[in-house]
């Protein structure tokens, strides 16, 4: 695979007014500071310390909202099946749950959360490159939706799991359609060269195939192009009418075509980039499948969770090195990772009312892991944050939370759902004994155990 291309911004950052007008769930209180729905972030850090992830239950329905209606303005059949691995948290699945929404999932952790979440088998799709044969039979004992197999081998393997149970498994055929959704290279899946789904070459043959394979129920195709997706329509409508073509293609040699799958991708802006809209992709569906008349999924992540949280984290010490001012926060690449991985650029905004107006100079805001990479930003235009100062990374709501790690003996960070004026501590933060309670010393090891 190309090496990812060094990310070159070339338009100046955002101000805070910019980053907040974007974001009408969060708001500058000129006493509170800075305030998510109608509660202050500071008194978040103040009952339950940092850092911590806050999600605005508002928001979430609120883009859940959107994505529905603009897919019913559009005179589209179509259903919300959540890419839970953009956050997990049972909170966020049962407040996107009682807005209508399925799940995606690619993993029995996933879906034995999803379960756990209230989010029936009939409305979970599992996905995947890898799946294991227990987890396809612990699918199928929950009455699955719908199986998006990426290989031939993998719909093999579906048919004898199927065939052991005595099941019939309803399974869609993901298609890599060979195209480029120009995204960050980590997060590019349906180029030829990408390990996911199979070839849109091949796919007409091993769907016919299919329908005569024991314990199989052809239902559609999917595909799924990318993540972050954010420079116009192109790739989505070339993916899509190549979905079309194929299922076309299916339906005359009367084979079943029960509903297609367009997967998940669409971007937010982080910075400045021009996403675009719910309507623009609805519109894209349309044009494109919409003259099959079939029903039609959408597997979103990002879109849904990621504008809806923010990582809020103290200040352990401003340290000005020789040539530069360095923020060290007491969040790190272990939590949110995204900067460290795909040089993602989150908004950084300060807590406090006074810090929201003061004097700005360059800044380098780190982390506390003993690693360069673990640096979220370099040369942002901040106030002074002496220590204690609260900062929040924004759109921190998709890929944070479900990315952390314990690295460096970092406990997973507490998380909080906001709605209203109402706050939940939706996960404690985990204590250091987490991390020693499961490990074990072998006997014969100097001694045995501790
Ligand atoms: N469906 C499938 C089959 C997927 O693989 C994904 C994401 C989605 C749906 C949801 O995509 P979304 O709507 O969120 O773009 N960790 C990366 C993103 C990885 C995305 C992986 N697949 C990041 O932080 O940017």
């Amino acid at each position: 695979m190309a090496a990812p291309a060094p990310v070159v911004l070339d338009t100046p950052d955002p101000d805070f007014a910019d980053l907040l007008a974007a974001r009408p769930h969060l708001t500058a209180h000129a006493m509170d500071g800075l305030v998510m729905e109608d509660v202050p972030l500071a008194a978040v850090a103040r009952d339950h310390g940092t850092p911590t992830w806050v999600y605005s239950a508002g928001t979430l329905r609120r883009r859940a909202r959107m994505l529905l209606s603009a897919l019913r303005d559009a005179g589209l059949d179509a259903s919300i099946h959540y890419a839970m691995k953009a956050n997990d948290s049972l909170a966020v699945l049962r407040v996107l749950r009682s807005e209508g929404l399925g799940a995606d999932v690619v993993s029995e952790g996933e879906f034995r959360i999803a379960l756990a979440a209230g989010i029936p088998g009939s409305a979970i799709v599992f996905s995947g490159v890898g799946k294991t044969a227990g987890e396809i039979a612990f699918a199928l004992s929950h009455g699955v939706m719908q199986i998006n197999a990426e290989s031939a081998e993998e719909v093999e393997r579906i048919s004898a799991v199927a065939c052991s149970m005595g099941a019939m498994a309803p399974v869609s055929l993901r298609i890599n359609p060979d195209v480029d959704a120009r995204t960050h290279a980590k997060i590019s899946t349906g180029k030829a060269e990408n390990k996911f789904g199979i070839a849109w070459t091949d796919a007409a043959a091993l769907y016919a195939r299919m329908a005569g394979m024991p314990g199989l129920r052809p239902i559609g195709l999917a595909v799924h192009i990318g993540s972050q997706i954010t420079e116009g329509m192109a790739g989505f409508r070339a993916a899509y009418a190549r979905v079309a073509e194929l299922a076309q293609g299916l339906i005359a040699r009367g084979l079943p075509v029960e509903r297609l799958d367009c997967g998940g991708g669409l971007g937010i802006p982080y910075r400045d980039e021009i996403a675009p809209t719910p309507a623009a992709l609805a519109g894209a569906i349309k044009a494109t499948l919409g003259p099959l008349g079939l029903p039609v999924m959408l597997e979103p992540g990002r879109w849904i969770a990621g504008p809806a949280g923010v990582l809020l984290s103290s200040v352990v010490l401003q340290k000005r090195g020789a040539q530069r001012r360095f923020v060290v926060v007491d969040a790190a690449m272990n939590d949110l990772l995204r900067p460290a991985m795909y040089d993602a650029w989150h908004g950084i905004l300060p807590v406090a009312p006074d810090a929201l107006r003061a004097p700005l100079a360059p800044a380098d805001v780190v982390g506390p892991v003993c690693e360069s990479g673990d640096t979220f930003t370099r040369g942002r235009s901040l106030p002074d944050l002496p220590p204690g100062a609260l900062v929040a990374f924004l759109d921190a709501g998709a890929y944070g939370a479900t990315m952390s790690s314990t690295y460096n003996a970092r406990p997973l960070a507490a998380e909080v759902l906001v709605d209203g004026a109402r706050t939940a501590l939706i996960r404690p933060r985990q204590d250091v004994e987490a991390l020693i309670a499961h490990q074990r010393v072998p006997e014969w090891l100097d001694g045995g155990a501790a």
